[in-house]
């Protein structure tokens, strides 16, 4: 639970790298997401070099913050194994959500950078991605330079209860 309430967007990073094992287990932690008819349709691409880091700024004007995180995952979806595309982000979502979970239990800093239209393109010509796996977003992960608190972001009226309506009336 601390990790869900802790994790914050990190936009900087210390010049450090992590470790095969906490790789590992983020890894981990992306496949043990939920997804539909388990289909295990996510692919995982891997990117620590500083050329590839180069790269990945070039193909997204909002990822530069991504430049000194020791490693950038671009999380993609295999369309022969899941040709729903709405289904097939959502699985990836929830793959993202828990690596992003995962890093802050291990201490680690996290940011998820957003992929969609020249960036898909982008990404595919730069890491060799086959046009049948679409990338559905990123994960830059690393130590933290940067210490953030945690927010509260709970509002009572997003909460609608049987019927969608403007007033909540409980769970205040
Ligand atoms: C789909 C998605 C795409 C995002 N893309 C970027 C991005 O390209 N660059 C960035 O710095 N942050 C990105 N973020 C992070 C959000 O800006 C961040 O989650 C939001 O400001 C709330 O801050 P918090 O994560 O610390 O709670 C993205 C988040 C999501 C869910």
């Amino acid at each position: 639970m601390d990790a869900i309430f802790q994790r914050r967007s990190i936009r900087k990073f210390k010049d450090e790298p992590i470790n095969e094992e906490q790789l590992k287990t983020l890894l981990k932690a992306a496949m043990a997401a939920p997804n539909a008819f388990e289909s295990n349709e996510w692919e995982f691409v891997v990117v620590q070099s500083e050329e590839g880091k180069k790269k990945i700024i070039a193909a997204q004007p909002y990822a530069r913050a991504a430049e000194n995180a020791a490693a950038i995952i671009i999380v993609c979806g295999n369309t022969k194994l899941e040709r729903i595309e709405p289904v097939l982000v959502q699985n990836c979502c929830a793959a993202i959500e828990n690596i992003l979970i995962c890093a802050t239990a291990l201490n680690l800093g996290s940011l998820w950078l957003g992929v969609g239209g020249e960036t898909i393109t982008k990404l595919r010509q730069a890491f060799g991605i086959p046009e049948y796996v679409l990338p559905v977003g990123m994960v830059a992960v690393g130590h933290a330079a940067q210490v953030k608190p945690a927010h509260d972001r709970y509002f009572a009226e997003k909460v609608h209860f049987e019927r969608f309506s403007r007033s909540a009336t409980s769970l205040t």
